[in-house]
């Protein structure tokens, strides 16, 4: 059975580079090392096409040339919020394309047997609803991490929320996309299916456990 969603909130990002490092990330023999390097540069190519509708204003700047007007970023400020513990596994990436952003995190674990996700902790920049959410952790399965996370975000007073994720179901897209009228969404495949485990297939196992090397 399809799930339909809103495609023009989805901004797939699936660069030939991209593809071709997931599939070493999909591979099970791909360890640990390998599979937190990929994580991370995913996460960068996902950043690259999550800020660019950033605005930019006009930079004077002297080149050993001449005088010029350049450009640079305007406007609000950037709050990565990795989704422990898989998301922390995006963050580096996306403080190399923007340094001066302010991470925030909050905690869920998704129960076994319900697959239900339970806050376990939070703690955001004091500014955080005067700042751009990127919201990032690599797997969007039925949704119930991400959605929870949004509630979070927008409980304090977040306008501004955009979602990375790696791998994504078209289960949990239709969640979150049906939950929030607001957010959009960055991923770099859209799966298959869930499983009767509630796990993203083909998709690439536990994110967290692979990250970690938990398993
Ligand atoms: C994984 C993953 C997401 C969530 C996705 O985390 O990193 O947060 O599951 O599933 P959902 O869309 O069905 O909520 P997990 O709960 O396994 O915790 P971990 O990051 O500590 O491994
Ligand atoms: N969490 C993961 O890490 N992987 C899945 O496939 C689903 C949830």
């Amino acid at each position: 059975m399809s799930v339909d969603f809103d495609r023009s909130r989805v901004t797939l990002v699936d660069h030939p580079l991209v593809q071709h490092k997931l599939t070493i990330m999909r591979d099970e023999n791909t360890g640990s090392k390998q599979f937190r390097e990929l994580v991370k540069e995913l996460a960068l190519f996902e950043g690259y096409e999550a800020t660019r509708d950033f605005p930019l204003e006009d930079a004077p700047v002297t080149t050993p040339i001449c005088e010029t007007t350049g450009k640079r970023i305007a406007g609000r400020k950037v709050a990565i919020v990795p989704i422990l513990r898989a998301g922390l596994g995006m963050v580096d990436g996306l403080l190399e394309l923007i340094p001066a952003a302010r991470v925030g995190h909050v905690g869920m674990y998704r129960d076994e047997v319900t697959h239900e996700p339970h806050e376990y902790y939070a703690k955001l920049p004091s500014d955080a609803d005067q700042r751009i959410c990127l919201v990032v952790d690599p797997m969007l399965a039925t949704g119930g991490s991400a959605t929870a996370a949004i509630d979070y975000l927008r409980a304090q007073g977040v306008k501004d929320i955009r979602l990375l994720v790696l791998v994504a179901a078209p289960e949990g897209i239709a969640t979150v996309l049906g939950h929030d009228p607001d957010v959009r969404l960055y991923t770099c495949s859209i799966d298959e299916k869930l499983n009767d485990a509630a796990y993203i297939v083909p998709g690439l196992g536990d994110a967290g456990d692979r990250i970690f090397g938990t398993l």
